[in-house]
């Protein structure tokens, strides 16, 4: 295995997909700073990496909201969108769905066109600047309840009826937040709304709850696929299941260190278990700036707490571009360009 790391490692370089990475936790450190300062919030504290420590997934959630409420208007949401898709892409990625949470912020005034049109405008640009392509994902906040995820779907396709800017970047629902008695079935109407028009489904599922909510999300909602999902690993019914069908699961190891605090160390993660019970278990980056992470730091973190070889990591990185909502065509063309990068990048050649 190559000696490299950062920004000569091989891993940074390879092309690489990213399924589980929610927009607002890409917001720069300098951005979070301007954007408290130009919408009057005040922080609890100048150093960020204070108030970026998390000793349980509703701990990292007040910051996370801390985050989303420096989004005031379109202008905010653009630069989101430009910043996290040219950060990610400087770390090798070339397509994402990411992720948007709007429930506060609706319930705050805002409006859904606003902040889509916004982030759109912004992931353009970055589009047009570095060939990455990101699309987007509406989640569902489970701290707002049923309701809103119901009123958000309507929305959602109210919207893309009347042709609204963006609104053809959103590729699908999902749902994030508070997991802790939280019953995914309570949510089935804005799911089957959201399949009535077309929208892929996924879920924030089995990162600090039991296997049985997994279950109900593919089951009851529908889900294609699973986020984070740790807790499969408990049901080997279920285990089983989800590798003969091959329903990915975007995992996301340094996320589950330190929001979750799922395990101590990296090295004790069950990610190696996924993928040696035959999960299709993908490798994401969850809330990138408030962890202190990018794509190619995961990989690399990844590779080095499990022994991984090269290709291993090119195998993780072609799993992700097959849990992709891309359509067959789109997903040859990425693994074309993954097979011809990783030939080129291959540390023993
Ligand atoms: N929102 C942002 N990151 C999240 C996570 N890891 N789990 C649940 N909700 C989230
Ligand atoms: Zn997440």
């Amino acid at each position: 295995m190559s000696a490299a790391t950062g920004p000569d490692d091989p891993l940074e370089l390879l092309p690489k997909v990213d399924l589980h990475c929610h927009v607002e936790g890409t917001m720069r450190p300098a951005t979070v700073v301007e954007l408290a300062a130009k919408n009057g919030v005040e922080l609890p504290t100048s150093d960020l990496s204070e108030l970026y420590r998390y000793t349980s997934l509703d701990s990292f959630l007040e910051v996370f909201w801390l985050v989303q409420s420096l989004l005031a208007d379109r202008d905010d949401w653009a630069r989101l969108g430009y910043e996290a898709a040219v950060d990610s892409a400087a770390h090798g990625l070339v397509y994402g769905e990411f992720f948007f949470t709007p429930a506060r912020h609706l319930e705050a005034g805002q409006f859904l066109a606003d902040i889509v049109a916004g982030l759109d405008e912004g992931l353009a640009t970055a589009e047009q600047e570095t060939g990455a392509q990101v699309r987007l994902i509406a989640d569902f906040d489970r701290a707002h309840g049923p309701d809103a995820a119901l009123a958000l779907a309507s929305q959602l396709i109210d919207l893309r009826h009347a042709g609204s800017t963006g609104m053809d970047r959103i590729v699908g629902v999902g749902m994030d937040s508070t997991e802790a008695g939280v019953n995914p079935a309570h949510y089935v109407a804005a799911y089957e709304l959201a399949d009535r028009a077309g929208l892929r489904r996924t879920a924030h599922q089995g990162e600090t709850t039991q296997a049985w909510t997994i279950e109900a999300a593919l089951d009851v909602l529908g889900c294609e696929r699973i986020d984070h999902g740790l807790s499969v690993l408990d049901d080997l019914d279920l285990t089983r299941r989800m590798a003969a069908d091959g329903i990915p699961l975007t995992v996301c190891p340094t996320s589950n260190v330190l929001i979750a605090n799922h395990v101590e160390l990296l090295a004790d993660h069950p990610y190696a278990e996924m993928r040696d019970a035959g999960l299709m278990a993908t490798l994401n980056t969850d809330d990138p700036a408030l962890t202190q992470l990018d794509l190619g730091a995961e990989y690399r973190a990844v590779r080095d707490a499990f022994g991984y070889e090269f290709a291993d990591m090119v195998a993780i990185a072609g799993d992700g571009i097959d849990a992709t909502w891309l359509d067959d065509d789109e997903k040859r063309r990425l693994h074309t360009r993954l097979r011809e990068a990783a030939h080129e990048l291959q540390p023993d050649r």
